[in-house]
Protein backbone atom coordinates (compact mmCIF):
# COMPACT_ATOMS: atom_id res chain seq x y z
CA UNK A 1 0.00 0.00 0.00
CA UNK A 2 1.02 3.42 -0.40
CA UNK A 3 2.39 5.29 2.19
CA UNK A 4 0.61 8.50 3.42
CA UNK A 5 3.51 10.76 2.41
CA UNK A 6 3.66 9.93 -1.07
CA UNK A 7 -0.13 9.96 -0.94
CA UNK A 8 0.11 13.75 0.51
CA UNK A 9 2.78 13.75 -2.99
CA UNK A 10 0.18 12.45 -5.53
CA UNK A 11 -2.32 15.17 -3.86
CA UNK A 12 -0.03 17.61 -4.36
CA UNK A 13 0.45 17.23 -8.07
CA UNK A 14 -3.37 17.41 -9.55
CA UNK A 15 -3.47 21.01 -9.78
CA UNK A 16 -0.96 20.59 -12.78
CA UNK A 17 -2.49 17.62 -13.34
CA UNK A 18 -5.68 19.51 -14.54
CA UNK A 19 -3.39 22.18 -15.74
CA UNK A 20 -1.28 19.56 -18.11
CA UNK A 21 -4.05 16.23 -17.66
CA UNK A 22 -4.48 16.02 -21.50
CA UNK A 23 -1.04 17.36 -22.99
CA UNK A 24 0.48 14.56 -20.66
CA UNK A 25 -1.31 11.79 -22.09
CA UNK A 26 -0.78 13.59 -25.74
CA UNK A 27 2.41 12.99 -25.33
CA UNK A 28 2.48 10.20 -23.66
CA UNK A 29 0.38 8.27 -27.23
CA UNK A 30 3.20 9.91 -29.29
CA UNK A 31 5.69 8.10 -27.87
CA UNK A 32 4.37 5.01 -26.93
CA UNK A 33 3.00 4.72 -30.48
CA UNK A 34 6.70 5.44 -31.49
CA UNK A 35 8.16 3.01 -29.45
CA UNK A 36 4.95 -0.07 -29.82
CA UNK A 37 3.35 0.57 -33.47
CA UNK A 38 1.71 -2.71 -32.70
CA UNK A 39 -0.38 -0.63 -30.38
CA UNK A 40 -2.19 1.06 -33.60
CA UNK A 41 -4.01 -2.43 -34.08
CA UNK A 42 -5.81 -1.97 -30.69
CA UNK A 43 -6.24 1.41 -30.26
CA UNK A 44 -9.18 3.68 -31.75
CA UNK A 45 -7.28 5.84 -33.94
CA UNK A 46 -10.49 8.21 -34.64
CA UNK A 47 -10.58 8.65 -30.66
CA UNK A 48 -6.41 9.38 -30.92
CA UNK A 49 -7.40 12.52 -34.01
CA UNK A 50 -10.49 13.67 -32.05
CA UNK A 51 -9.10 13.93 -28.28
CA UNK A 52 -11.55 11.90 -27.01
CA UNK A 53 -9.04 9.09 -25.88
CA UNK A 54 -6.48 11.56 -24.04
CA UNK A 55 -8.42 13.14 -22.33
CA UNK A 56 -10.49 10.15 -21.08
CA UNK A 57 -7.28 8.83 -19.38
CA UNK A 58 -6.56 12.37 -18.27
CA UNK A 59 -9.50 12.27 -16.49
CA UNK A 60 -8.70 8.80 -14.95
CA UNK A 61 -5.63 9.56 -13.76
CA UNK A 62 -7.64 12.84 -12.39
CA UNK A 63 -10.43 10.90 -10.68
CA UNK A 64 -7.86 8.51 -9.20
CA UNK A 65 -5.65 11.25 -7.79
CA UNK A 66 -8.74 13.02 -6.28
CA UNK A 67 -9.58 9.86 -4.77
CA UNK A 68 -6.70 8.63 -3.26
CA UNK A 69 -7.92 8.12 -0.20
CA UNK A 70 -10.99 6.48 -0.99
CA UNK A 71 -10.36 4.74 -4.63
CA UNK A 72 -13.67 2.93 -3.99
CA UNK A 73 -15.32 5.98 -5.41
CA UNK A 74 -14.01 5.00 -8.55
CA UNK A 75 -14.55 1.42 -8.97
CA UNK A 76 -17.98 2.11 -11.22
CA UNK A 77 -16.02 3.67 -13.48
CA UNK A 78 -13.14 1.26 -13.37
CA UNK A 79 -15.67 -1.36 -14.10
CA UNK A 80 -16.88 0.63 -17.12
CA UNK A 81 -13.59 0.92 -18.58
CA UNK A 82 -12.56 -3.00 -17.70
CA UNK A 83 -15.40 -4.15 -19.78
CA UNK A 84 -14.19 -2.13 -22.78
CA UNK A 85 -10.35 -3.02 -22.36
CA UNK A 86 -11.83 -7.33 -21.80
CA UNK A 87 -13.33 -6.02 -25.14
CA UNK A 88 -10.29 -5.09 -26.43
CA UNK A 89 -8.18 -8.02 -25.31
CA UNK A 90 -6.02 -5.68 -22.87
CA UNK A 91 -3.65 -8.12 -20.96
CA UNK A 92 -1.31 -7.60 -17.66
CA UNK A 93 1.21 -7.55 -19.38
CA UNK A 94 0.00 -4.53 -21.44
CA UNK A 95 0.10 -2.14 -18.19
CA UNK A 96 4.10 -1.84 -17.86
CA UNK A 97 4.28 0.17 -21.46
CA UNK A 98 1.19 2.03 -20.66
CA UNK A 99 2.90 2.89 -17.17
CA UNK A 100 6.30 3.46 -18.38
CA UNK A 101 5.03 6.03 -21.26
CA UNK A 102 2.72 7.76 -18.88
CA UNK A 103 5.56 8.38 -16.21
CA UNK A 104 7.81 9.81 -19.25
CA UNK A 105 4.95 11.98 -20.71
CA UNK A 106 4.45 13.44 -17.10
CA UNK A 107 8.47 14.06 -17.25
CA UNK A 108 8.55 15.45 -20.33
CA UNK A 109 5.53 17.82 -19.83
CA UNK A 110 6.61 19.18 -16.50
CA UNK A 111 10.14 19.08 -16.89
CA UNK A 112 12.54 20.22 -13.76
CA UNK A 113 8.86 20.35 -11.87
CA UNK A 114 8.45 16.18 -11.97
CA UNK A 115 10.73 15.82 -8.89
CA UNK A 116 12.23 11.99 -9.09
CA UNK A 117 9.81 12.07 -5.98
CA UNK A 118 6.72 12.93 -7.77
CA UNK A 119 7.60 10.43 -10.36
CA UNK A 120 8.56 7.93 -7.89
CA UNK A 121 5.28 8.73 -6.29
CA UNK A 122 3.36 8.23 -9.31
CA UNK A 123 5.33 5.27 -10.29
CA UNK A 124 3.88 3.49 -7.24
CA UNK A 125 0.47 4.67 -7.54
CA UNK A 126 0.44 3.61 -10.94
CA UNK A 127 0.79 0.09 -10.72
CA UNK A 128 -1.73 0.09 -7.79
CA UNK A 129 -3.79 1.41 -10.01
CA UNK A 130 -3.11 -1.00 -13.07
CA UNK A 131 -3.34 -3.89 -10.35
CA UNK A 132 -7.24 -2.74 -9.75
CA UNK A 133 -7.40 -2.89 -13.71
CA UNK A 134 -6.16 -5.53 -14.07
CA UNK A 135 -7.69 -7.94 -11.07
CA UNK A 136 -11.33 -6.75 -12.54
CA UNK A 137 -10.45 -7.63 -15.97
CA UNK A 138 -8.89 -11.47 -15.23
CA UNK A 139 -12.68 -11.88 -13.53
CA UNK A 140 -14.17 -10.50 -16.64
CA UNK A 141 -11.93 -13.29 -19.07
CA UNK A 142 -13.18 -15.84 -17.17
CA UNK A 143 -17.03 -14.64 -17.01
CA UNK A 144 -16.63 -13.80 -20.28
CA UNK A 145 -18.88 -15.65 -23.37
CA UNK A 146 -16.13 -16.87 -25.27
CA UNK A 147 -12.38 -16.20 -25.63
CA UNK A 148 -10.94 -13.78 -28.19
CA UNK A 149 -12.39 -13.26 -31.22
CA UNK A 150 -14.59 -15.55 -32.90
CA UNK A 151 -15.91 -15.64 -36.49
CA UNK A 152 -19.59 -15.09 -36.80
CA UNK A 153 -21.10 -15.58 -40.22
CA UNK A 154 -23.67 -12.28 -41.22
CA UNK A 155 -27.15 -13.74 -41.57
CA UNK A 156 -29.00 -10.74 -42.19
CA UNK A 157 -27.95 -7.83 -43.49
CA UNK A 158 -31.12 -4.53 -43.70
CA UNK A 159 -30.46 -1.35 -44.45
CA UNK A 160 -32.66 0.66 -41.97
CA UNK A 161 -31.99 4.55 -43.25
CA UNK A 162 -29.33 6.09 -45.36
CA UNK A 163 -27.02 6.16 -42.28
CA UNK A 164 -27.38 3.11 -40.27
CA UNK A 165 -27.24 -0.76 -41.56
CA UNK A 166 -28.37 -3.74 -39.07
CA UNK A 167 -26.54 -6.68 -39.03
CA UNK A 168 -27.80 -10.23 -37.31
CA UNK A 169 -24.75 -11.94 -36.82
CA UNK A 170 -24.97 -15.60 -35.86
CA UNK A 171 -22.37 -18.82 -34.79
CA UNK A 172 -23.22 -22.19 -34.09
CA UNK A 173 -22.86 -23.06 -30.23
CA UNK A 174 -23.37 -19.31 -28.84
CA UNK A 175 -26.67 -19.02 -27.00
CA UNK A 176 -28.29 -15.97 -25.77
CA UNK A 177 -24.88 -14.51 -24.35
CA UNK A 178 -25.68 -11.33 -23.72
CA UNK A 179 -28.14 -9.07 -21.44
CA UNK A 180 -29.59 -6.02 -23.41
CA UNK A 181 -27.53 -2.89 -23.19
CA UNK A 182 -23.91 -4.21 -23.71
CA UNK A 183 -22.17 -4.04 -26.89
CA UNK A 184 -20.16 -6.39 -29.29
CA UNK A 185 -16.47 -5.47 -30.21
CA UNK A 186 -15.94 -6.00 -34.50
CA UNK A 187 -12.37 -6.67 -35.62
CA UNK A 188 -11.45 -6.10 -39.09
CA UNK A 189 -8.44 -5.53 -41.19
CA UNK A 190 -9.44 -3.33 -44.18
CA UNK A 191 -8.01 -3.28 -47.23
CA UNK A 192 -6.81 0.05 -47.60
CA UNK A 193 -6.13 0.30 -44.01
CA UNK A 194 -2.93 -0.10 -42.74
CA UNK A 195 -3.76 -1.63 -38.93
CA UNK A 196 -6.20 -4.13 -38.03
CA UNK A 197 -9.24 -1.93 -36.21
CA UNK A 198 -11.59 -2.33 -33.56
CA UNK A 199 -15.13 -0.53 -32.58
CA UNK A 200 -17.49 -1.60 -30.37
CA UNK A 201 -21.37 -1.49 -31.75
CA UNK A 202 -24.39 -2.02 -29.25
CA UNK A 203 -26.58 -5.07 -29.29
CA UNK A 204 -29.70 -3.39 -30.86
CA UNK A 205 -32.23 -6.33 -29.92
CA UNK A 206 -32.87 -8.45 -27.04
CA UNK A 207 -34.14 -10.92 -29.32
CA UNK A 208 -31.19 -13.52 -30.31
CA UNK A 209 -33.65 -16.09 -31.78
CA UNK A 210 -31.66 -15.56 -35.52
CA UNK A 211 -28.19 -14.54 -34.02
CA UNK A 212 -26.71 -11.30 -32.36
CA UNK A 213 -27.99 -7.93 -33.80
CA UNK A 214 -26.12 -4.75 -33.91
CA UNK A 215 -26.47 -1.49 -36.23
CA UNK A 216 -23.36 0.28 -37.54
CA UNK A 217 -23.87 4.08 -38.59
CA UNK A 218 -21.99 5.16 -41.73
CA UNK A 219 -19.31 7.96 -40.39
CA UNK A 220 -17.84 10.86 -43.07
CA UNK A 221 -15.11 9.41 -44.69
CA UNK A 222 -12.74 12.73 -43.78
CA UNK A 223 -8.83 11.62 -42.05
CA UNK A 224 -9.53 8.31 -40.50
CA UNK A 225 -13.44 8.55 -39.33
CA UNK A 226 -15.52 5.97 -40.58
CA UNK A 227 -12.82 3.55 -41.74
CA UNK A 228 -14.61 0.64 -40.21
CA UNK A 229 -17.95 1.85 -40.44
CA UNK A 230 -17.69 2.45 -44.07
CA UNK A 231 -15.97 -0.93 -44.99
CA UNK A 232 -19.04 -2.54 -43.10
CA UNK A 233 -21.37 -0.74 -44.84
CA UNK A 234 -19.47 -1.64 -48.24
CA UNK A 235 -17.49 -4.54 -47.85
CA UNK A 236 -19.32 -6.91 -45.72
CA UNK A 237 -22.36 -8.62 -47.15
CA UNK A 238 -24.34 -11.68 -46.10
CA UNK A 239 -22.81 -14.79 -45.65
CA UNK A 240 -19.38 -12.97 -44.89
CA UNK A 241 -17.21 -13.94 -41.72
CA UNK A 242 -16.76 -11.03 -38.91
CA UNK A 243 -14.75 -11.77 -36.16
CA UNK A 244 -16.33 -10.71 -32.54
CA UNK A 245 -15.48 -10.59 -28.96
CA UNK A 246 -17.75 -11.27 -26.41
CA UNK A 247 -20.62 -8.68 -25.54
CA UNK A 248 -19.53 -6.76 -22.42
CA UNK A 249 -20.86 -3.45 -20.92
CA UNK A 250 -21.84 -2.42 -17.72
CA UNK A 251 -25.17 -0.32 -19.31
CA UNK A 252 -28.31 -2.11 -18.57
CA UNK A 253 -31.64 -1.61 -16.97
CA UNK A 254 -31.45 -1.98 -12.71
CA UNK A 255 -33.86 -4.70 -11.87
CA UNK A 256 -35.47 -2.04 -8.95
CA UNK A 257 -36.35 0.26 -11.67
CA UNK A 258 -39.93 -0.37 -12.65
CA UNK A 259 -41.08 3.33 -14.05
CA UNK A 260 -38.44 3.83 -17.10
CA UNK A 261 -38.28 7.07 -19.99
CA UNK A 262 -35.64 5.90 -22.05
CA UNK A 263 -34.48 9.07 -24.53
CA UNK A 264 -32.06 8.52 -27.96
CA UNK A 265 -31.34 10.30 -30.55
CA UNK A 266 -30.20 8.81 -33.78
CA UNK A 267 -27.91 5.47 -34.15
CA UNK A 268 -28.10 5.77 -29.83
CA UNK A 269 -30.95 4.17 -30.07
CA UNK A 270 -29.03 0.77 -29.78
CA UNK A 271 -28.75 -0.43 -26.54
CA UNK A 272 -31.84 1.21 -25.33
CA UNK A 273 -34.01 -0.21 -27.93
CA UNK A 274 -32.55 -3.75 -26.51
CA UNK A 275 -33.36 -2.57 -23.14
CA UNK A 276 -37.00 -1.09 -23.74
CA UNK A 277 -37.51 -4.48 -25.18
CA UNK A 278 -36.37 -6.70 -22.68
CA UNK A 279 -37.92 -4.06 -20.03
CA UNK A 280 -41.58 -4.41 -21.42
CA UNK A 281 -41.21 -8.57 -21.23
CA UNK A 282 -40.49 -8.03 -17.72
CA UNK A 283 -43.95 -6.27 -17.48
CA UNK A 284 -42.35 -2.62 -16.74
CA UNK A 285 -43.45 0.67 -17.74
CA UNK A 286 -41.52 2.05 -20.44
CA UNK A 287 -41.82 4.97 -22.22
CA UNK A 288 -39.34 5.53 -24.87
CA UNK A 289 -38.69 9.14 -26.46
CA UNK A 290 -36.60 9.13 -29.94
CA UNK A 291 -35.19 12.09 -31.86
CA UNK A 292 -34.17 11.70 -35.49
CA UNK A 293 -34.13 14.39 -38.09
CA UNK A 294 -37.05 13.10 -40.18
CA UNK A 295 -38.73 9.59 -41.42
CA UNK A 296 -36.43 8.80 -43.85
CA UNK A 297 -33.43 9.04 -40.94
CA UNK A 298 -36.39 6.82 -38.69
CA UNK A 299 -34.55 3.12 -38.27
CA UNK A 300 -35.79 0.16 -36.05
CA UNK A 301 -39.07 0.98 -37.40
CA UNK A 302 -39.94 -3.03 -37.07
CA UNK A 303 -38.63 -3.15 -33.60
CA UNK A 304 -40.52 0.68 -32.39
CA UNK A 305 -43.73 -1.01 -33.94
CA UNK A 306 -43.43 -4.10 -32.41
CA UNK A 307 -42.53 -2.33 -28.78
CA UNK A 308 -45.46 -0.12 -29.05
CA UNK A 309 -48.14 -2.95 -29.66
CA UNK A 310 -46.14 -4.65 -26.83
CA UNK A 311 -47.38 -1.76 -24.57
CA UNK A 312 -44.15 0.77 -24.35
CA UNK A 313 -45.08 4.58 -24.85
CA UNK A 314 -43.39 5.35 -27.83
CA UNK A 315 -42.84 9.32 -28.85
CA UNK A 316 -40.48 10.05 -31.84
CA UNK A 317 -39.73 13.79 -32.73
CA UNK A 318 -38.72 14.74 -36.20
CA UNK A 319 -35.56 17.32 -35.53
CA UNK A 320 -36.46 18.51 -39.23
CA UNK A 321 -39.97 20.06 -38.44
CA UNK A 322 -40.23 20.09 -34.91
CA UNK A 323 -37.24 20.80 -33.48
CA UNK A 324 -34.46 19.15 -30.70
CA UNK A 325 -35.60 16.96 -27.92
CA UNK A 326 -35.77 19.36 -24.79
CA UNK A 327 -37.32 19.56 -21.29
CA UNK A 328 -41.06 19.59 -22.26
CA UNK A 329 -40.57 16.13 -23.93
CA UNK A 330 -40.10 14.74 -20.71
CA UNK A 331 -42.58 16.31 -18.63
CA UNK A 332 -44.62 13.89 -16.89
CA UNK A 333 -41.54 11.40 -17.00
CA UNK A 334 -39.77 13.18 -13.62
CA UNK A 335 -41.02 10.15 -11.57
CA UNK A 336 -39.04 8.05 -13.87
CA UNK A 337 -35.70 6.01 -13.89
CA UNK A 338 -34.09 7.77 -16.94
CA UNK A 339 -31.57 5.68 -19.08
CA UNK A 340 -29.86 7.80 -22.35
CA UNK A 341 -27.80 7.36 -25.43
CA UNK A 342 -26.81 9.39 -28.08
CA UNK A 343 -23.94 11.29 -29.27
CA UNK A 344 -21.68 13.37 -27.02
CA UNK A 345 -23.40 16.83 -27.31
CA UNK A 346 -26.47 15.06 -27.37
CA UNK A 347 -26.19 13.49 -24.19
CA UNK A 348 -24.76 16.44 -22.73
CA UNK A 349 -27.67 18.70 -23.45
CA UNK A 350 -30.11 15.80 -22.16
CA UNK A 351 -28.46 15.78 -18.90
CA UNK A 352 -28.86 19.25 -18.65
CA UNK A 353 -32.50 19.60 -19.74
CA UNK A 354 -33.12 16.82 -17.31
CA UNK A 355 -31.26 18.87 -14.07
CA UNK A 356 -32.92 21.56 -15.07
CA UNK A 357 -36.01 19.83 -14.52
CA UNK A 358 -34.92 18.99 -11.09
CA UNK A 359 -33.67 15.80 -11.38
CA UNK A 360 -31.06 14.16 -10.03
CA UNK A 361 -27.61 12.81 -11.79
CA UNK A 362 -28.20 9.26 -9.57
CA UNK A 363 -31.43 8.68 -11.54
CA UNK A 364 -29.83 9.17 -15.12
CA UNK A 365 -27.77 6.63 -16.43
CA UNK A 366 -25.89 7.15 -20.23
CA UNK A 367 -23.92 5.03 -22.88
CA UNK A 368 -22.15 7.63 -25.38
CA UNK A 369 -20.44 5.95 -27.95
CA UNK A 370 -16.87 7.76 -26.96
CA UNK A 371 -14.70 7.08 -24.10
CA UNK A 372 -17.26 7.63 -20.77
CA UNK A 373 -14.71 9.23 -18.96
CA UNK A 374 -14.22 12.97 -21.31
CA UNK A 375 -18.13 13.29 -19.95
CA UNK A 376 -18.02 12.14 -16.28
CA UNK A 377 -17.76 14.30 -13.43
CA UNK A 378 -15.14 13.85 -11.34
C1 LIG B 1 -9.94 2.85 -23.15
C2 LIG B 1 -8.11 4.25 -18.90
C3 LIG B 1 -4.60 0.97 -19.36
C4 LIG B 1 -5.89 0.39 -23.98
C5 LIG B 1 -9.76 3.48 -21.94
C6 LIG B 1 -10.63 4.49 -21.42
C7 LIG B 1 -10.12 4.89 -20.23
C8 LIG B 1 -8.92 4.14 -20.00
C9 LIG B 1 -10.71 5.93 -19.31
C10 LIG B 1 -11.90 5.00 -22.09
C11 LIG B 1 -13.02 4.06 -21.73
C12 LIG B 1 -14.34 4.41 -22.39
O1 LIG B 1 -14.43 4.30 -23.62
O2 LIG B 1 -15.27 4.79 -21.68
C13 LIG B 1 -7.01 3.47 -18.64
C14 LIG B 1 -6.23 3.52 -17.42
C15 LIG B 1 -5.24 2.58 -17.55
C16 LIG B 1 -5.41 1.97 -18.85
C17 LIG B 1 -6.50 4.44 -16.25
C18 LIG B 1 -4.13 2.21 -16.60
C19 LIG B 1 -4.26 2.15 -15.30
C20 LIG B 1 -4.63 0.54 -20.66
C21 LIG B 1 -3.68 -0.37 -21.26
C22 LIG B 1 -4.02 -0.52 -22.57
C23 LIG B 1 -5.20 0.29 -22.79
C24 LIG B 1 -2.53 -1.03 -20.51
C25 LIG B 1 -3.33 -1.31 -23.66
C26 LIG B 1 -2.12 -1.07 -24.04
C27 LIG B 1 -7.10 1.01 -24.14
C28 LIG B 1 -7.82 1.03 -25.39
C29 LIG B 1 -9.01 1.73 -25.15
C30 LIG B 1 -8.96 2.13 -23.76
C31 LIG B 1 -7.38 0.41 -26.71
C32 LIG B 1 -10.17 2.00 -26.14
C33 LIG B 1 -10.20 3.38 -26.59
C34 LIG B 1 -9.58 3.61 -27.93
O3 LIG B 1 -9.36 2.66 -28.66
O4 LIG B 1 -9.36 4.77 -28.23
N1 LIG B 1 -8.73 3.27 -21.06
N2 LIG B 1 -6.48 2.53 -19.47
N3 LIG B 1 -5.54 0.90 -21.62
N4 LIG B 1 -7.80 1.67 -23.19
FE1 LIG B 1 -7.18 2.02 -21.31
Amino acid sequence: MITEEKKEVIKATIPVLEAHGTEITSTFYQNMFKAHPELLNIFNQTNQTVGDQPKALAMTVLAAAKHIDNLDAIVPHVVGIAHKHRALEIKPEHYPIVGKYLLEGIQEVLGDQATPEIIDAWCEYYNQIAQVFIDVEQDMYQAAAWDGFKPFIVRKKEVMTPEIVRFTVGSDNVDKAFTAGQYITVKVKPADYPYEALRHYSICSNDAEDGITFAVKREGLDDKKGVVSNYLHSGIEEGDALFLSAPAGDFKVEAEHDRLLFIAGGVGATPVMAMAEEAISKGKDVKFVYSAINEQYLPFKDQFEKLEADGADISVKYSDTDGYLNREDFTGSEDREIYICGSMPFMNTMIAELNAMGIDDSRIHFEPFGPKMSLQKV
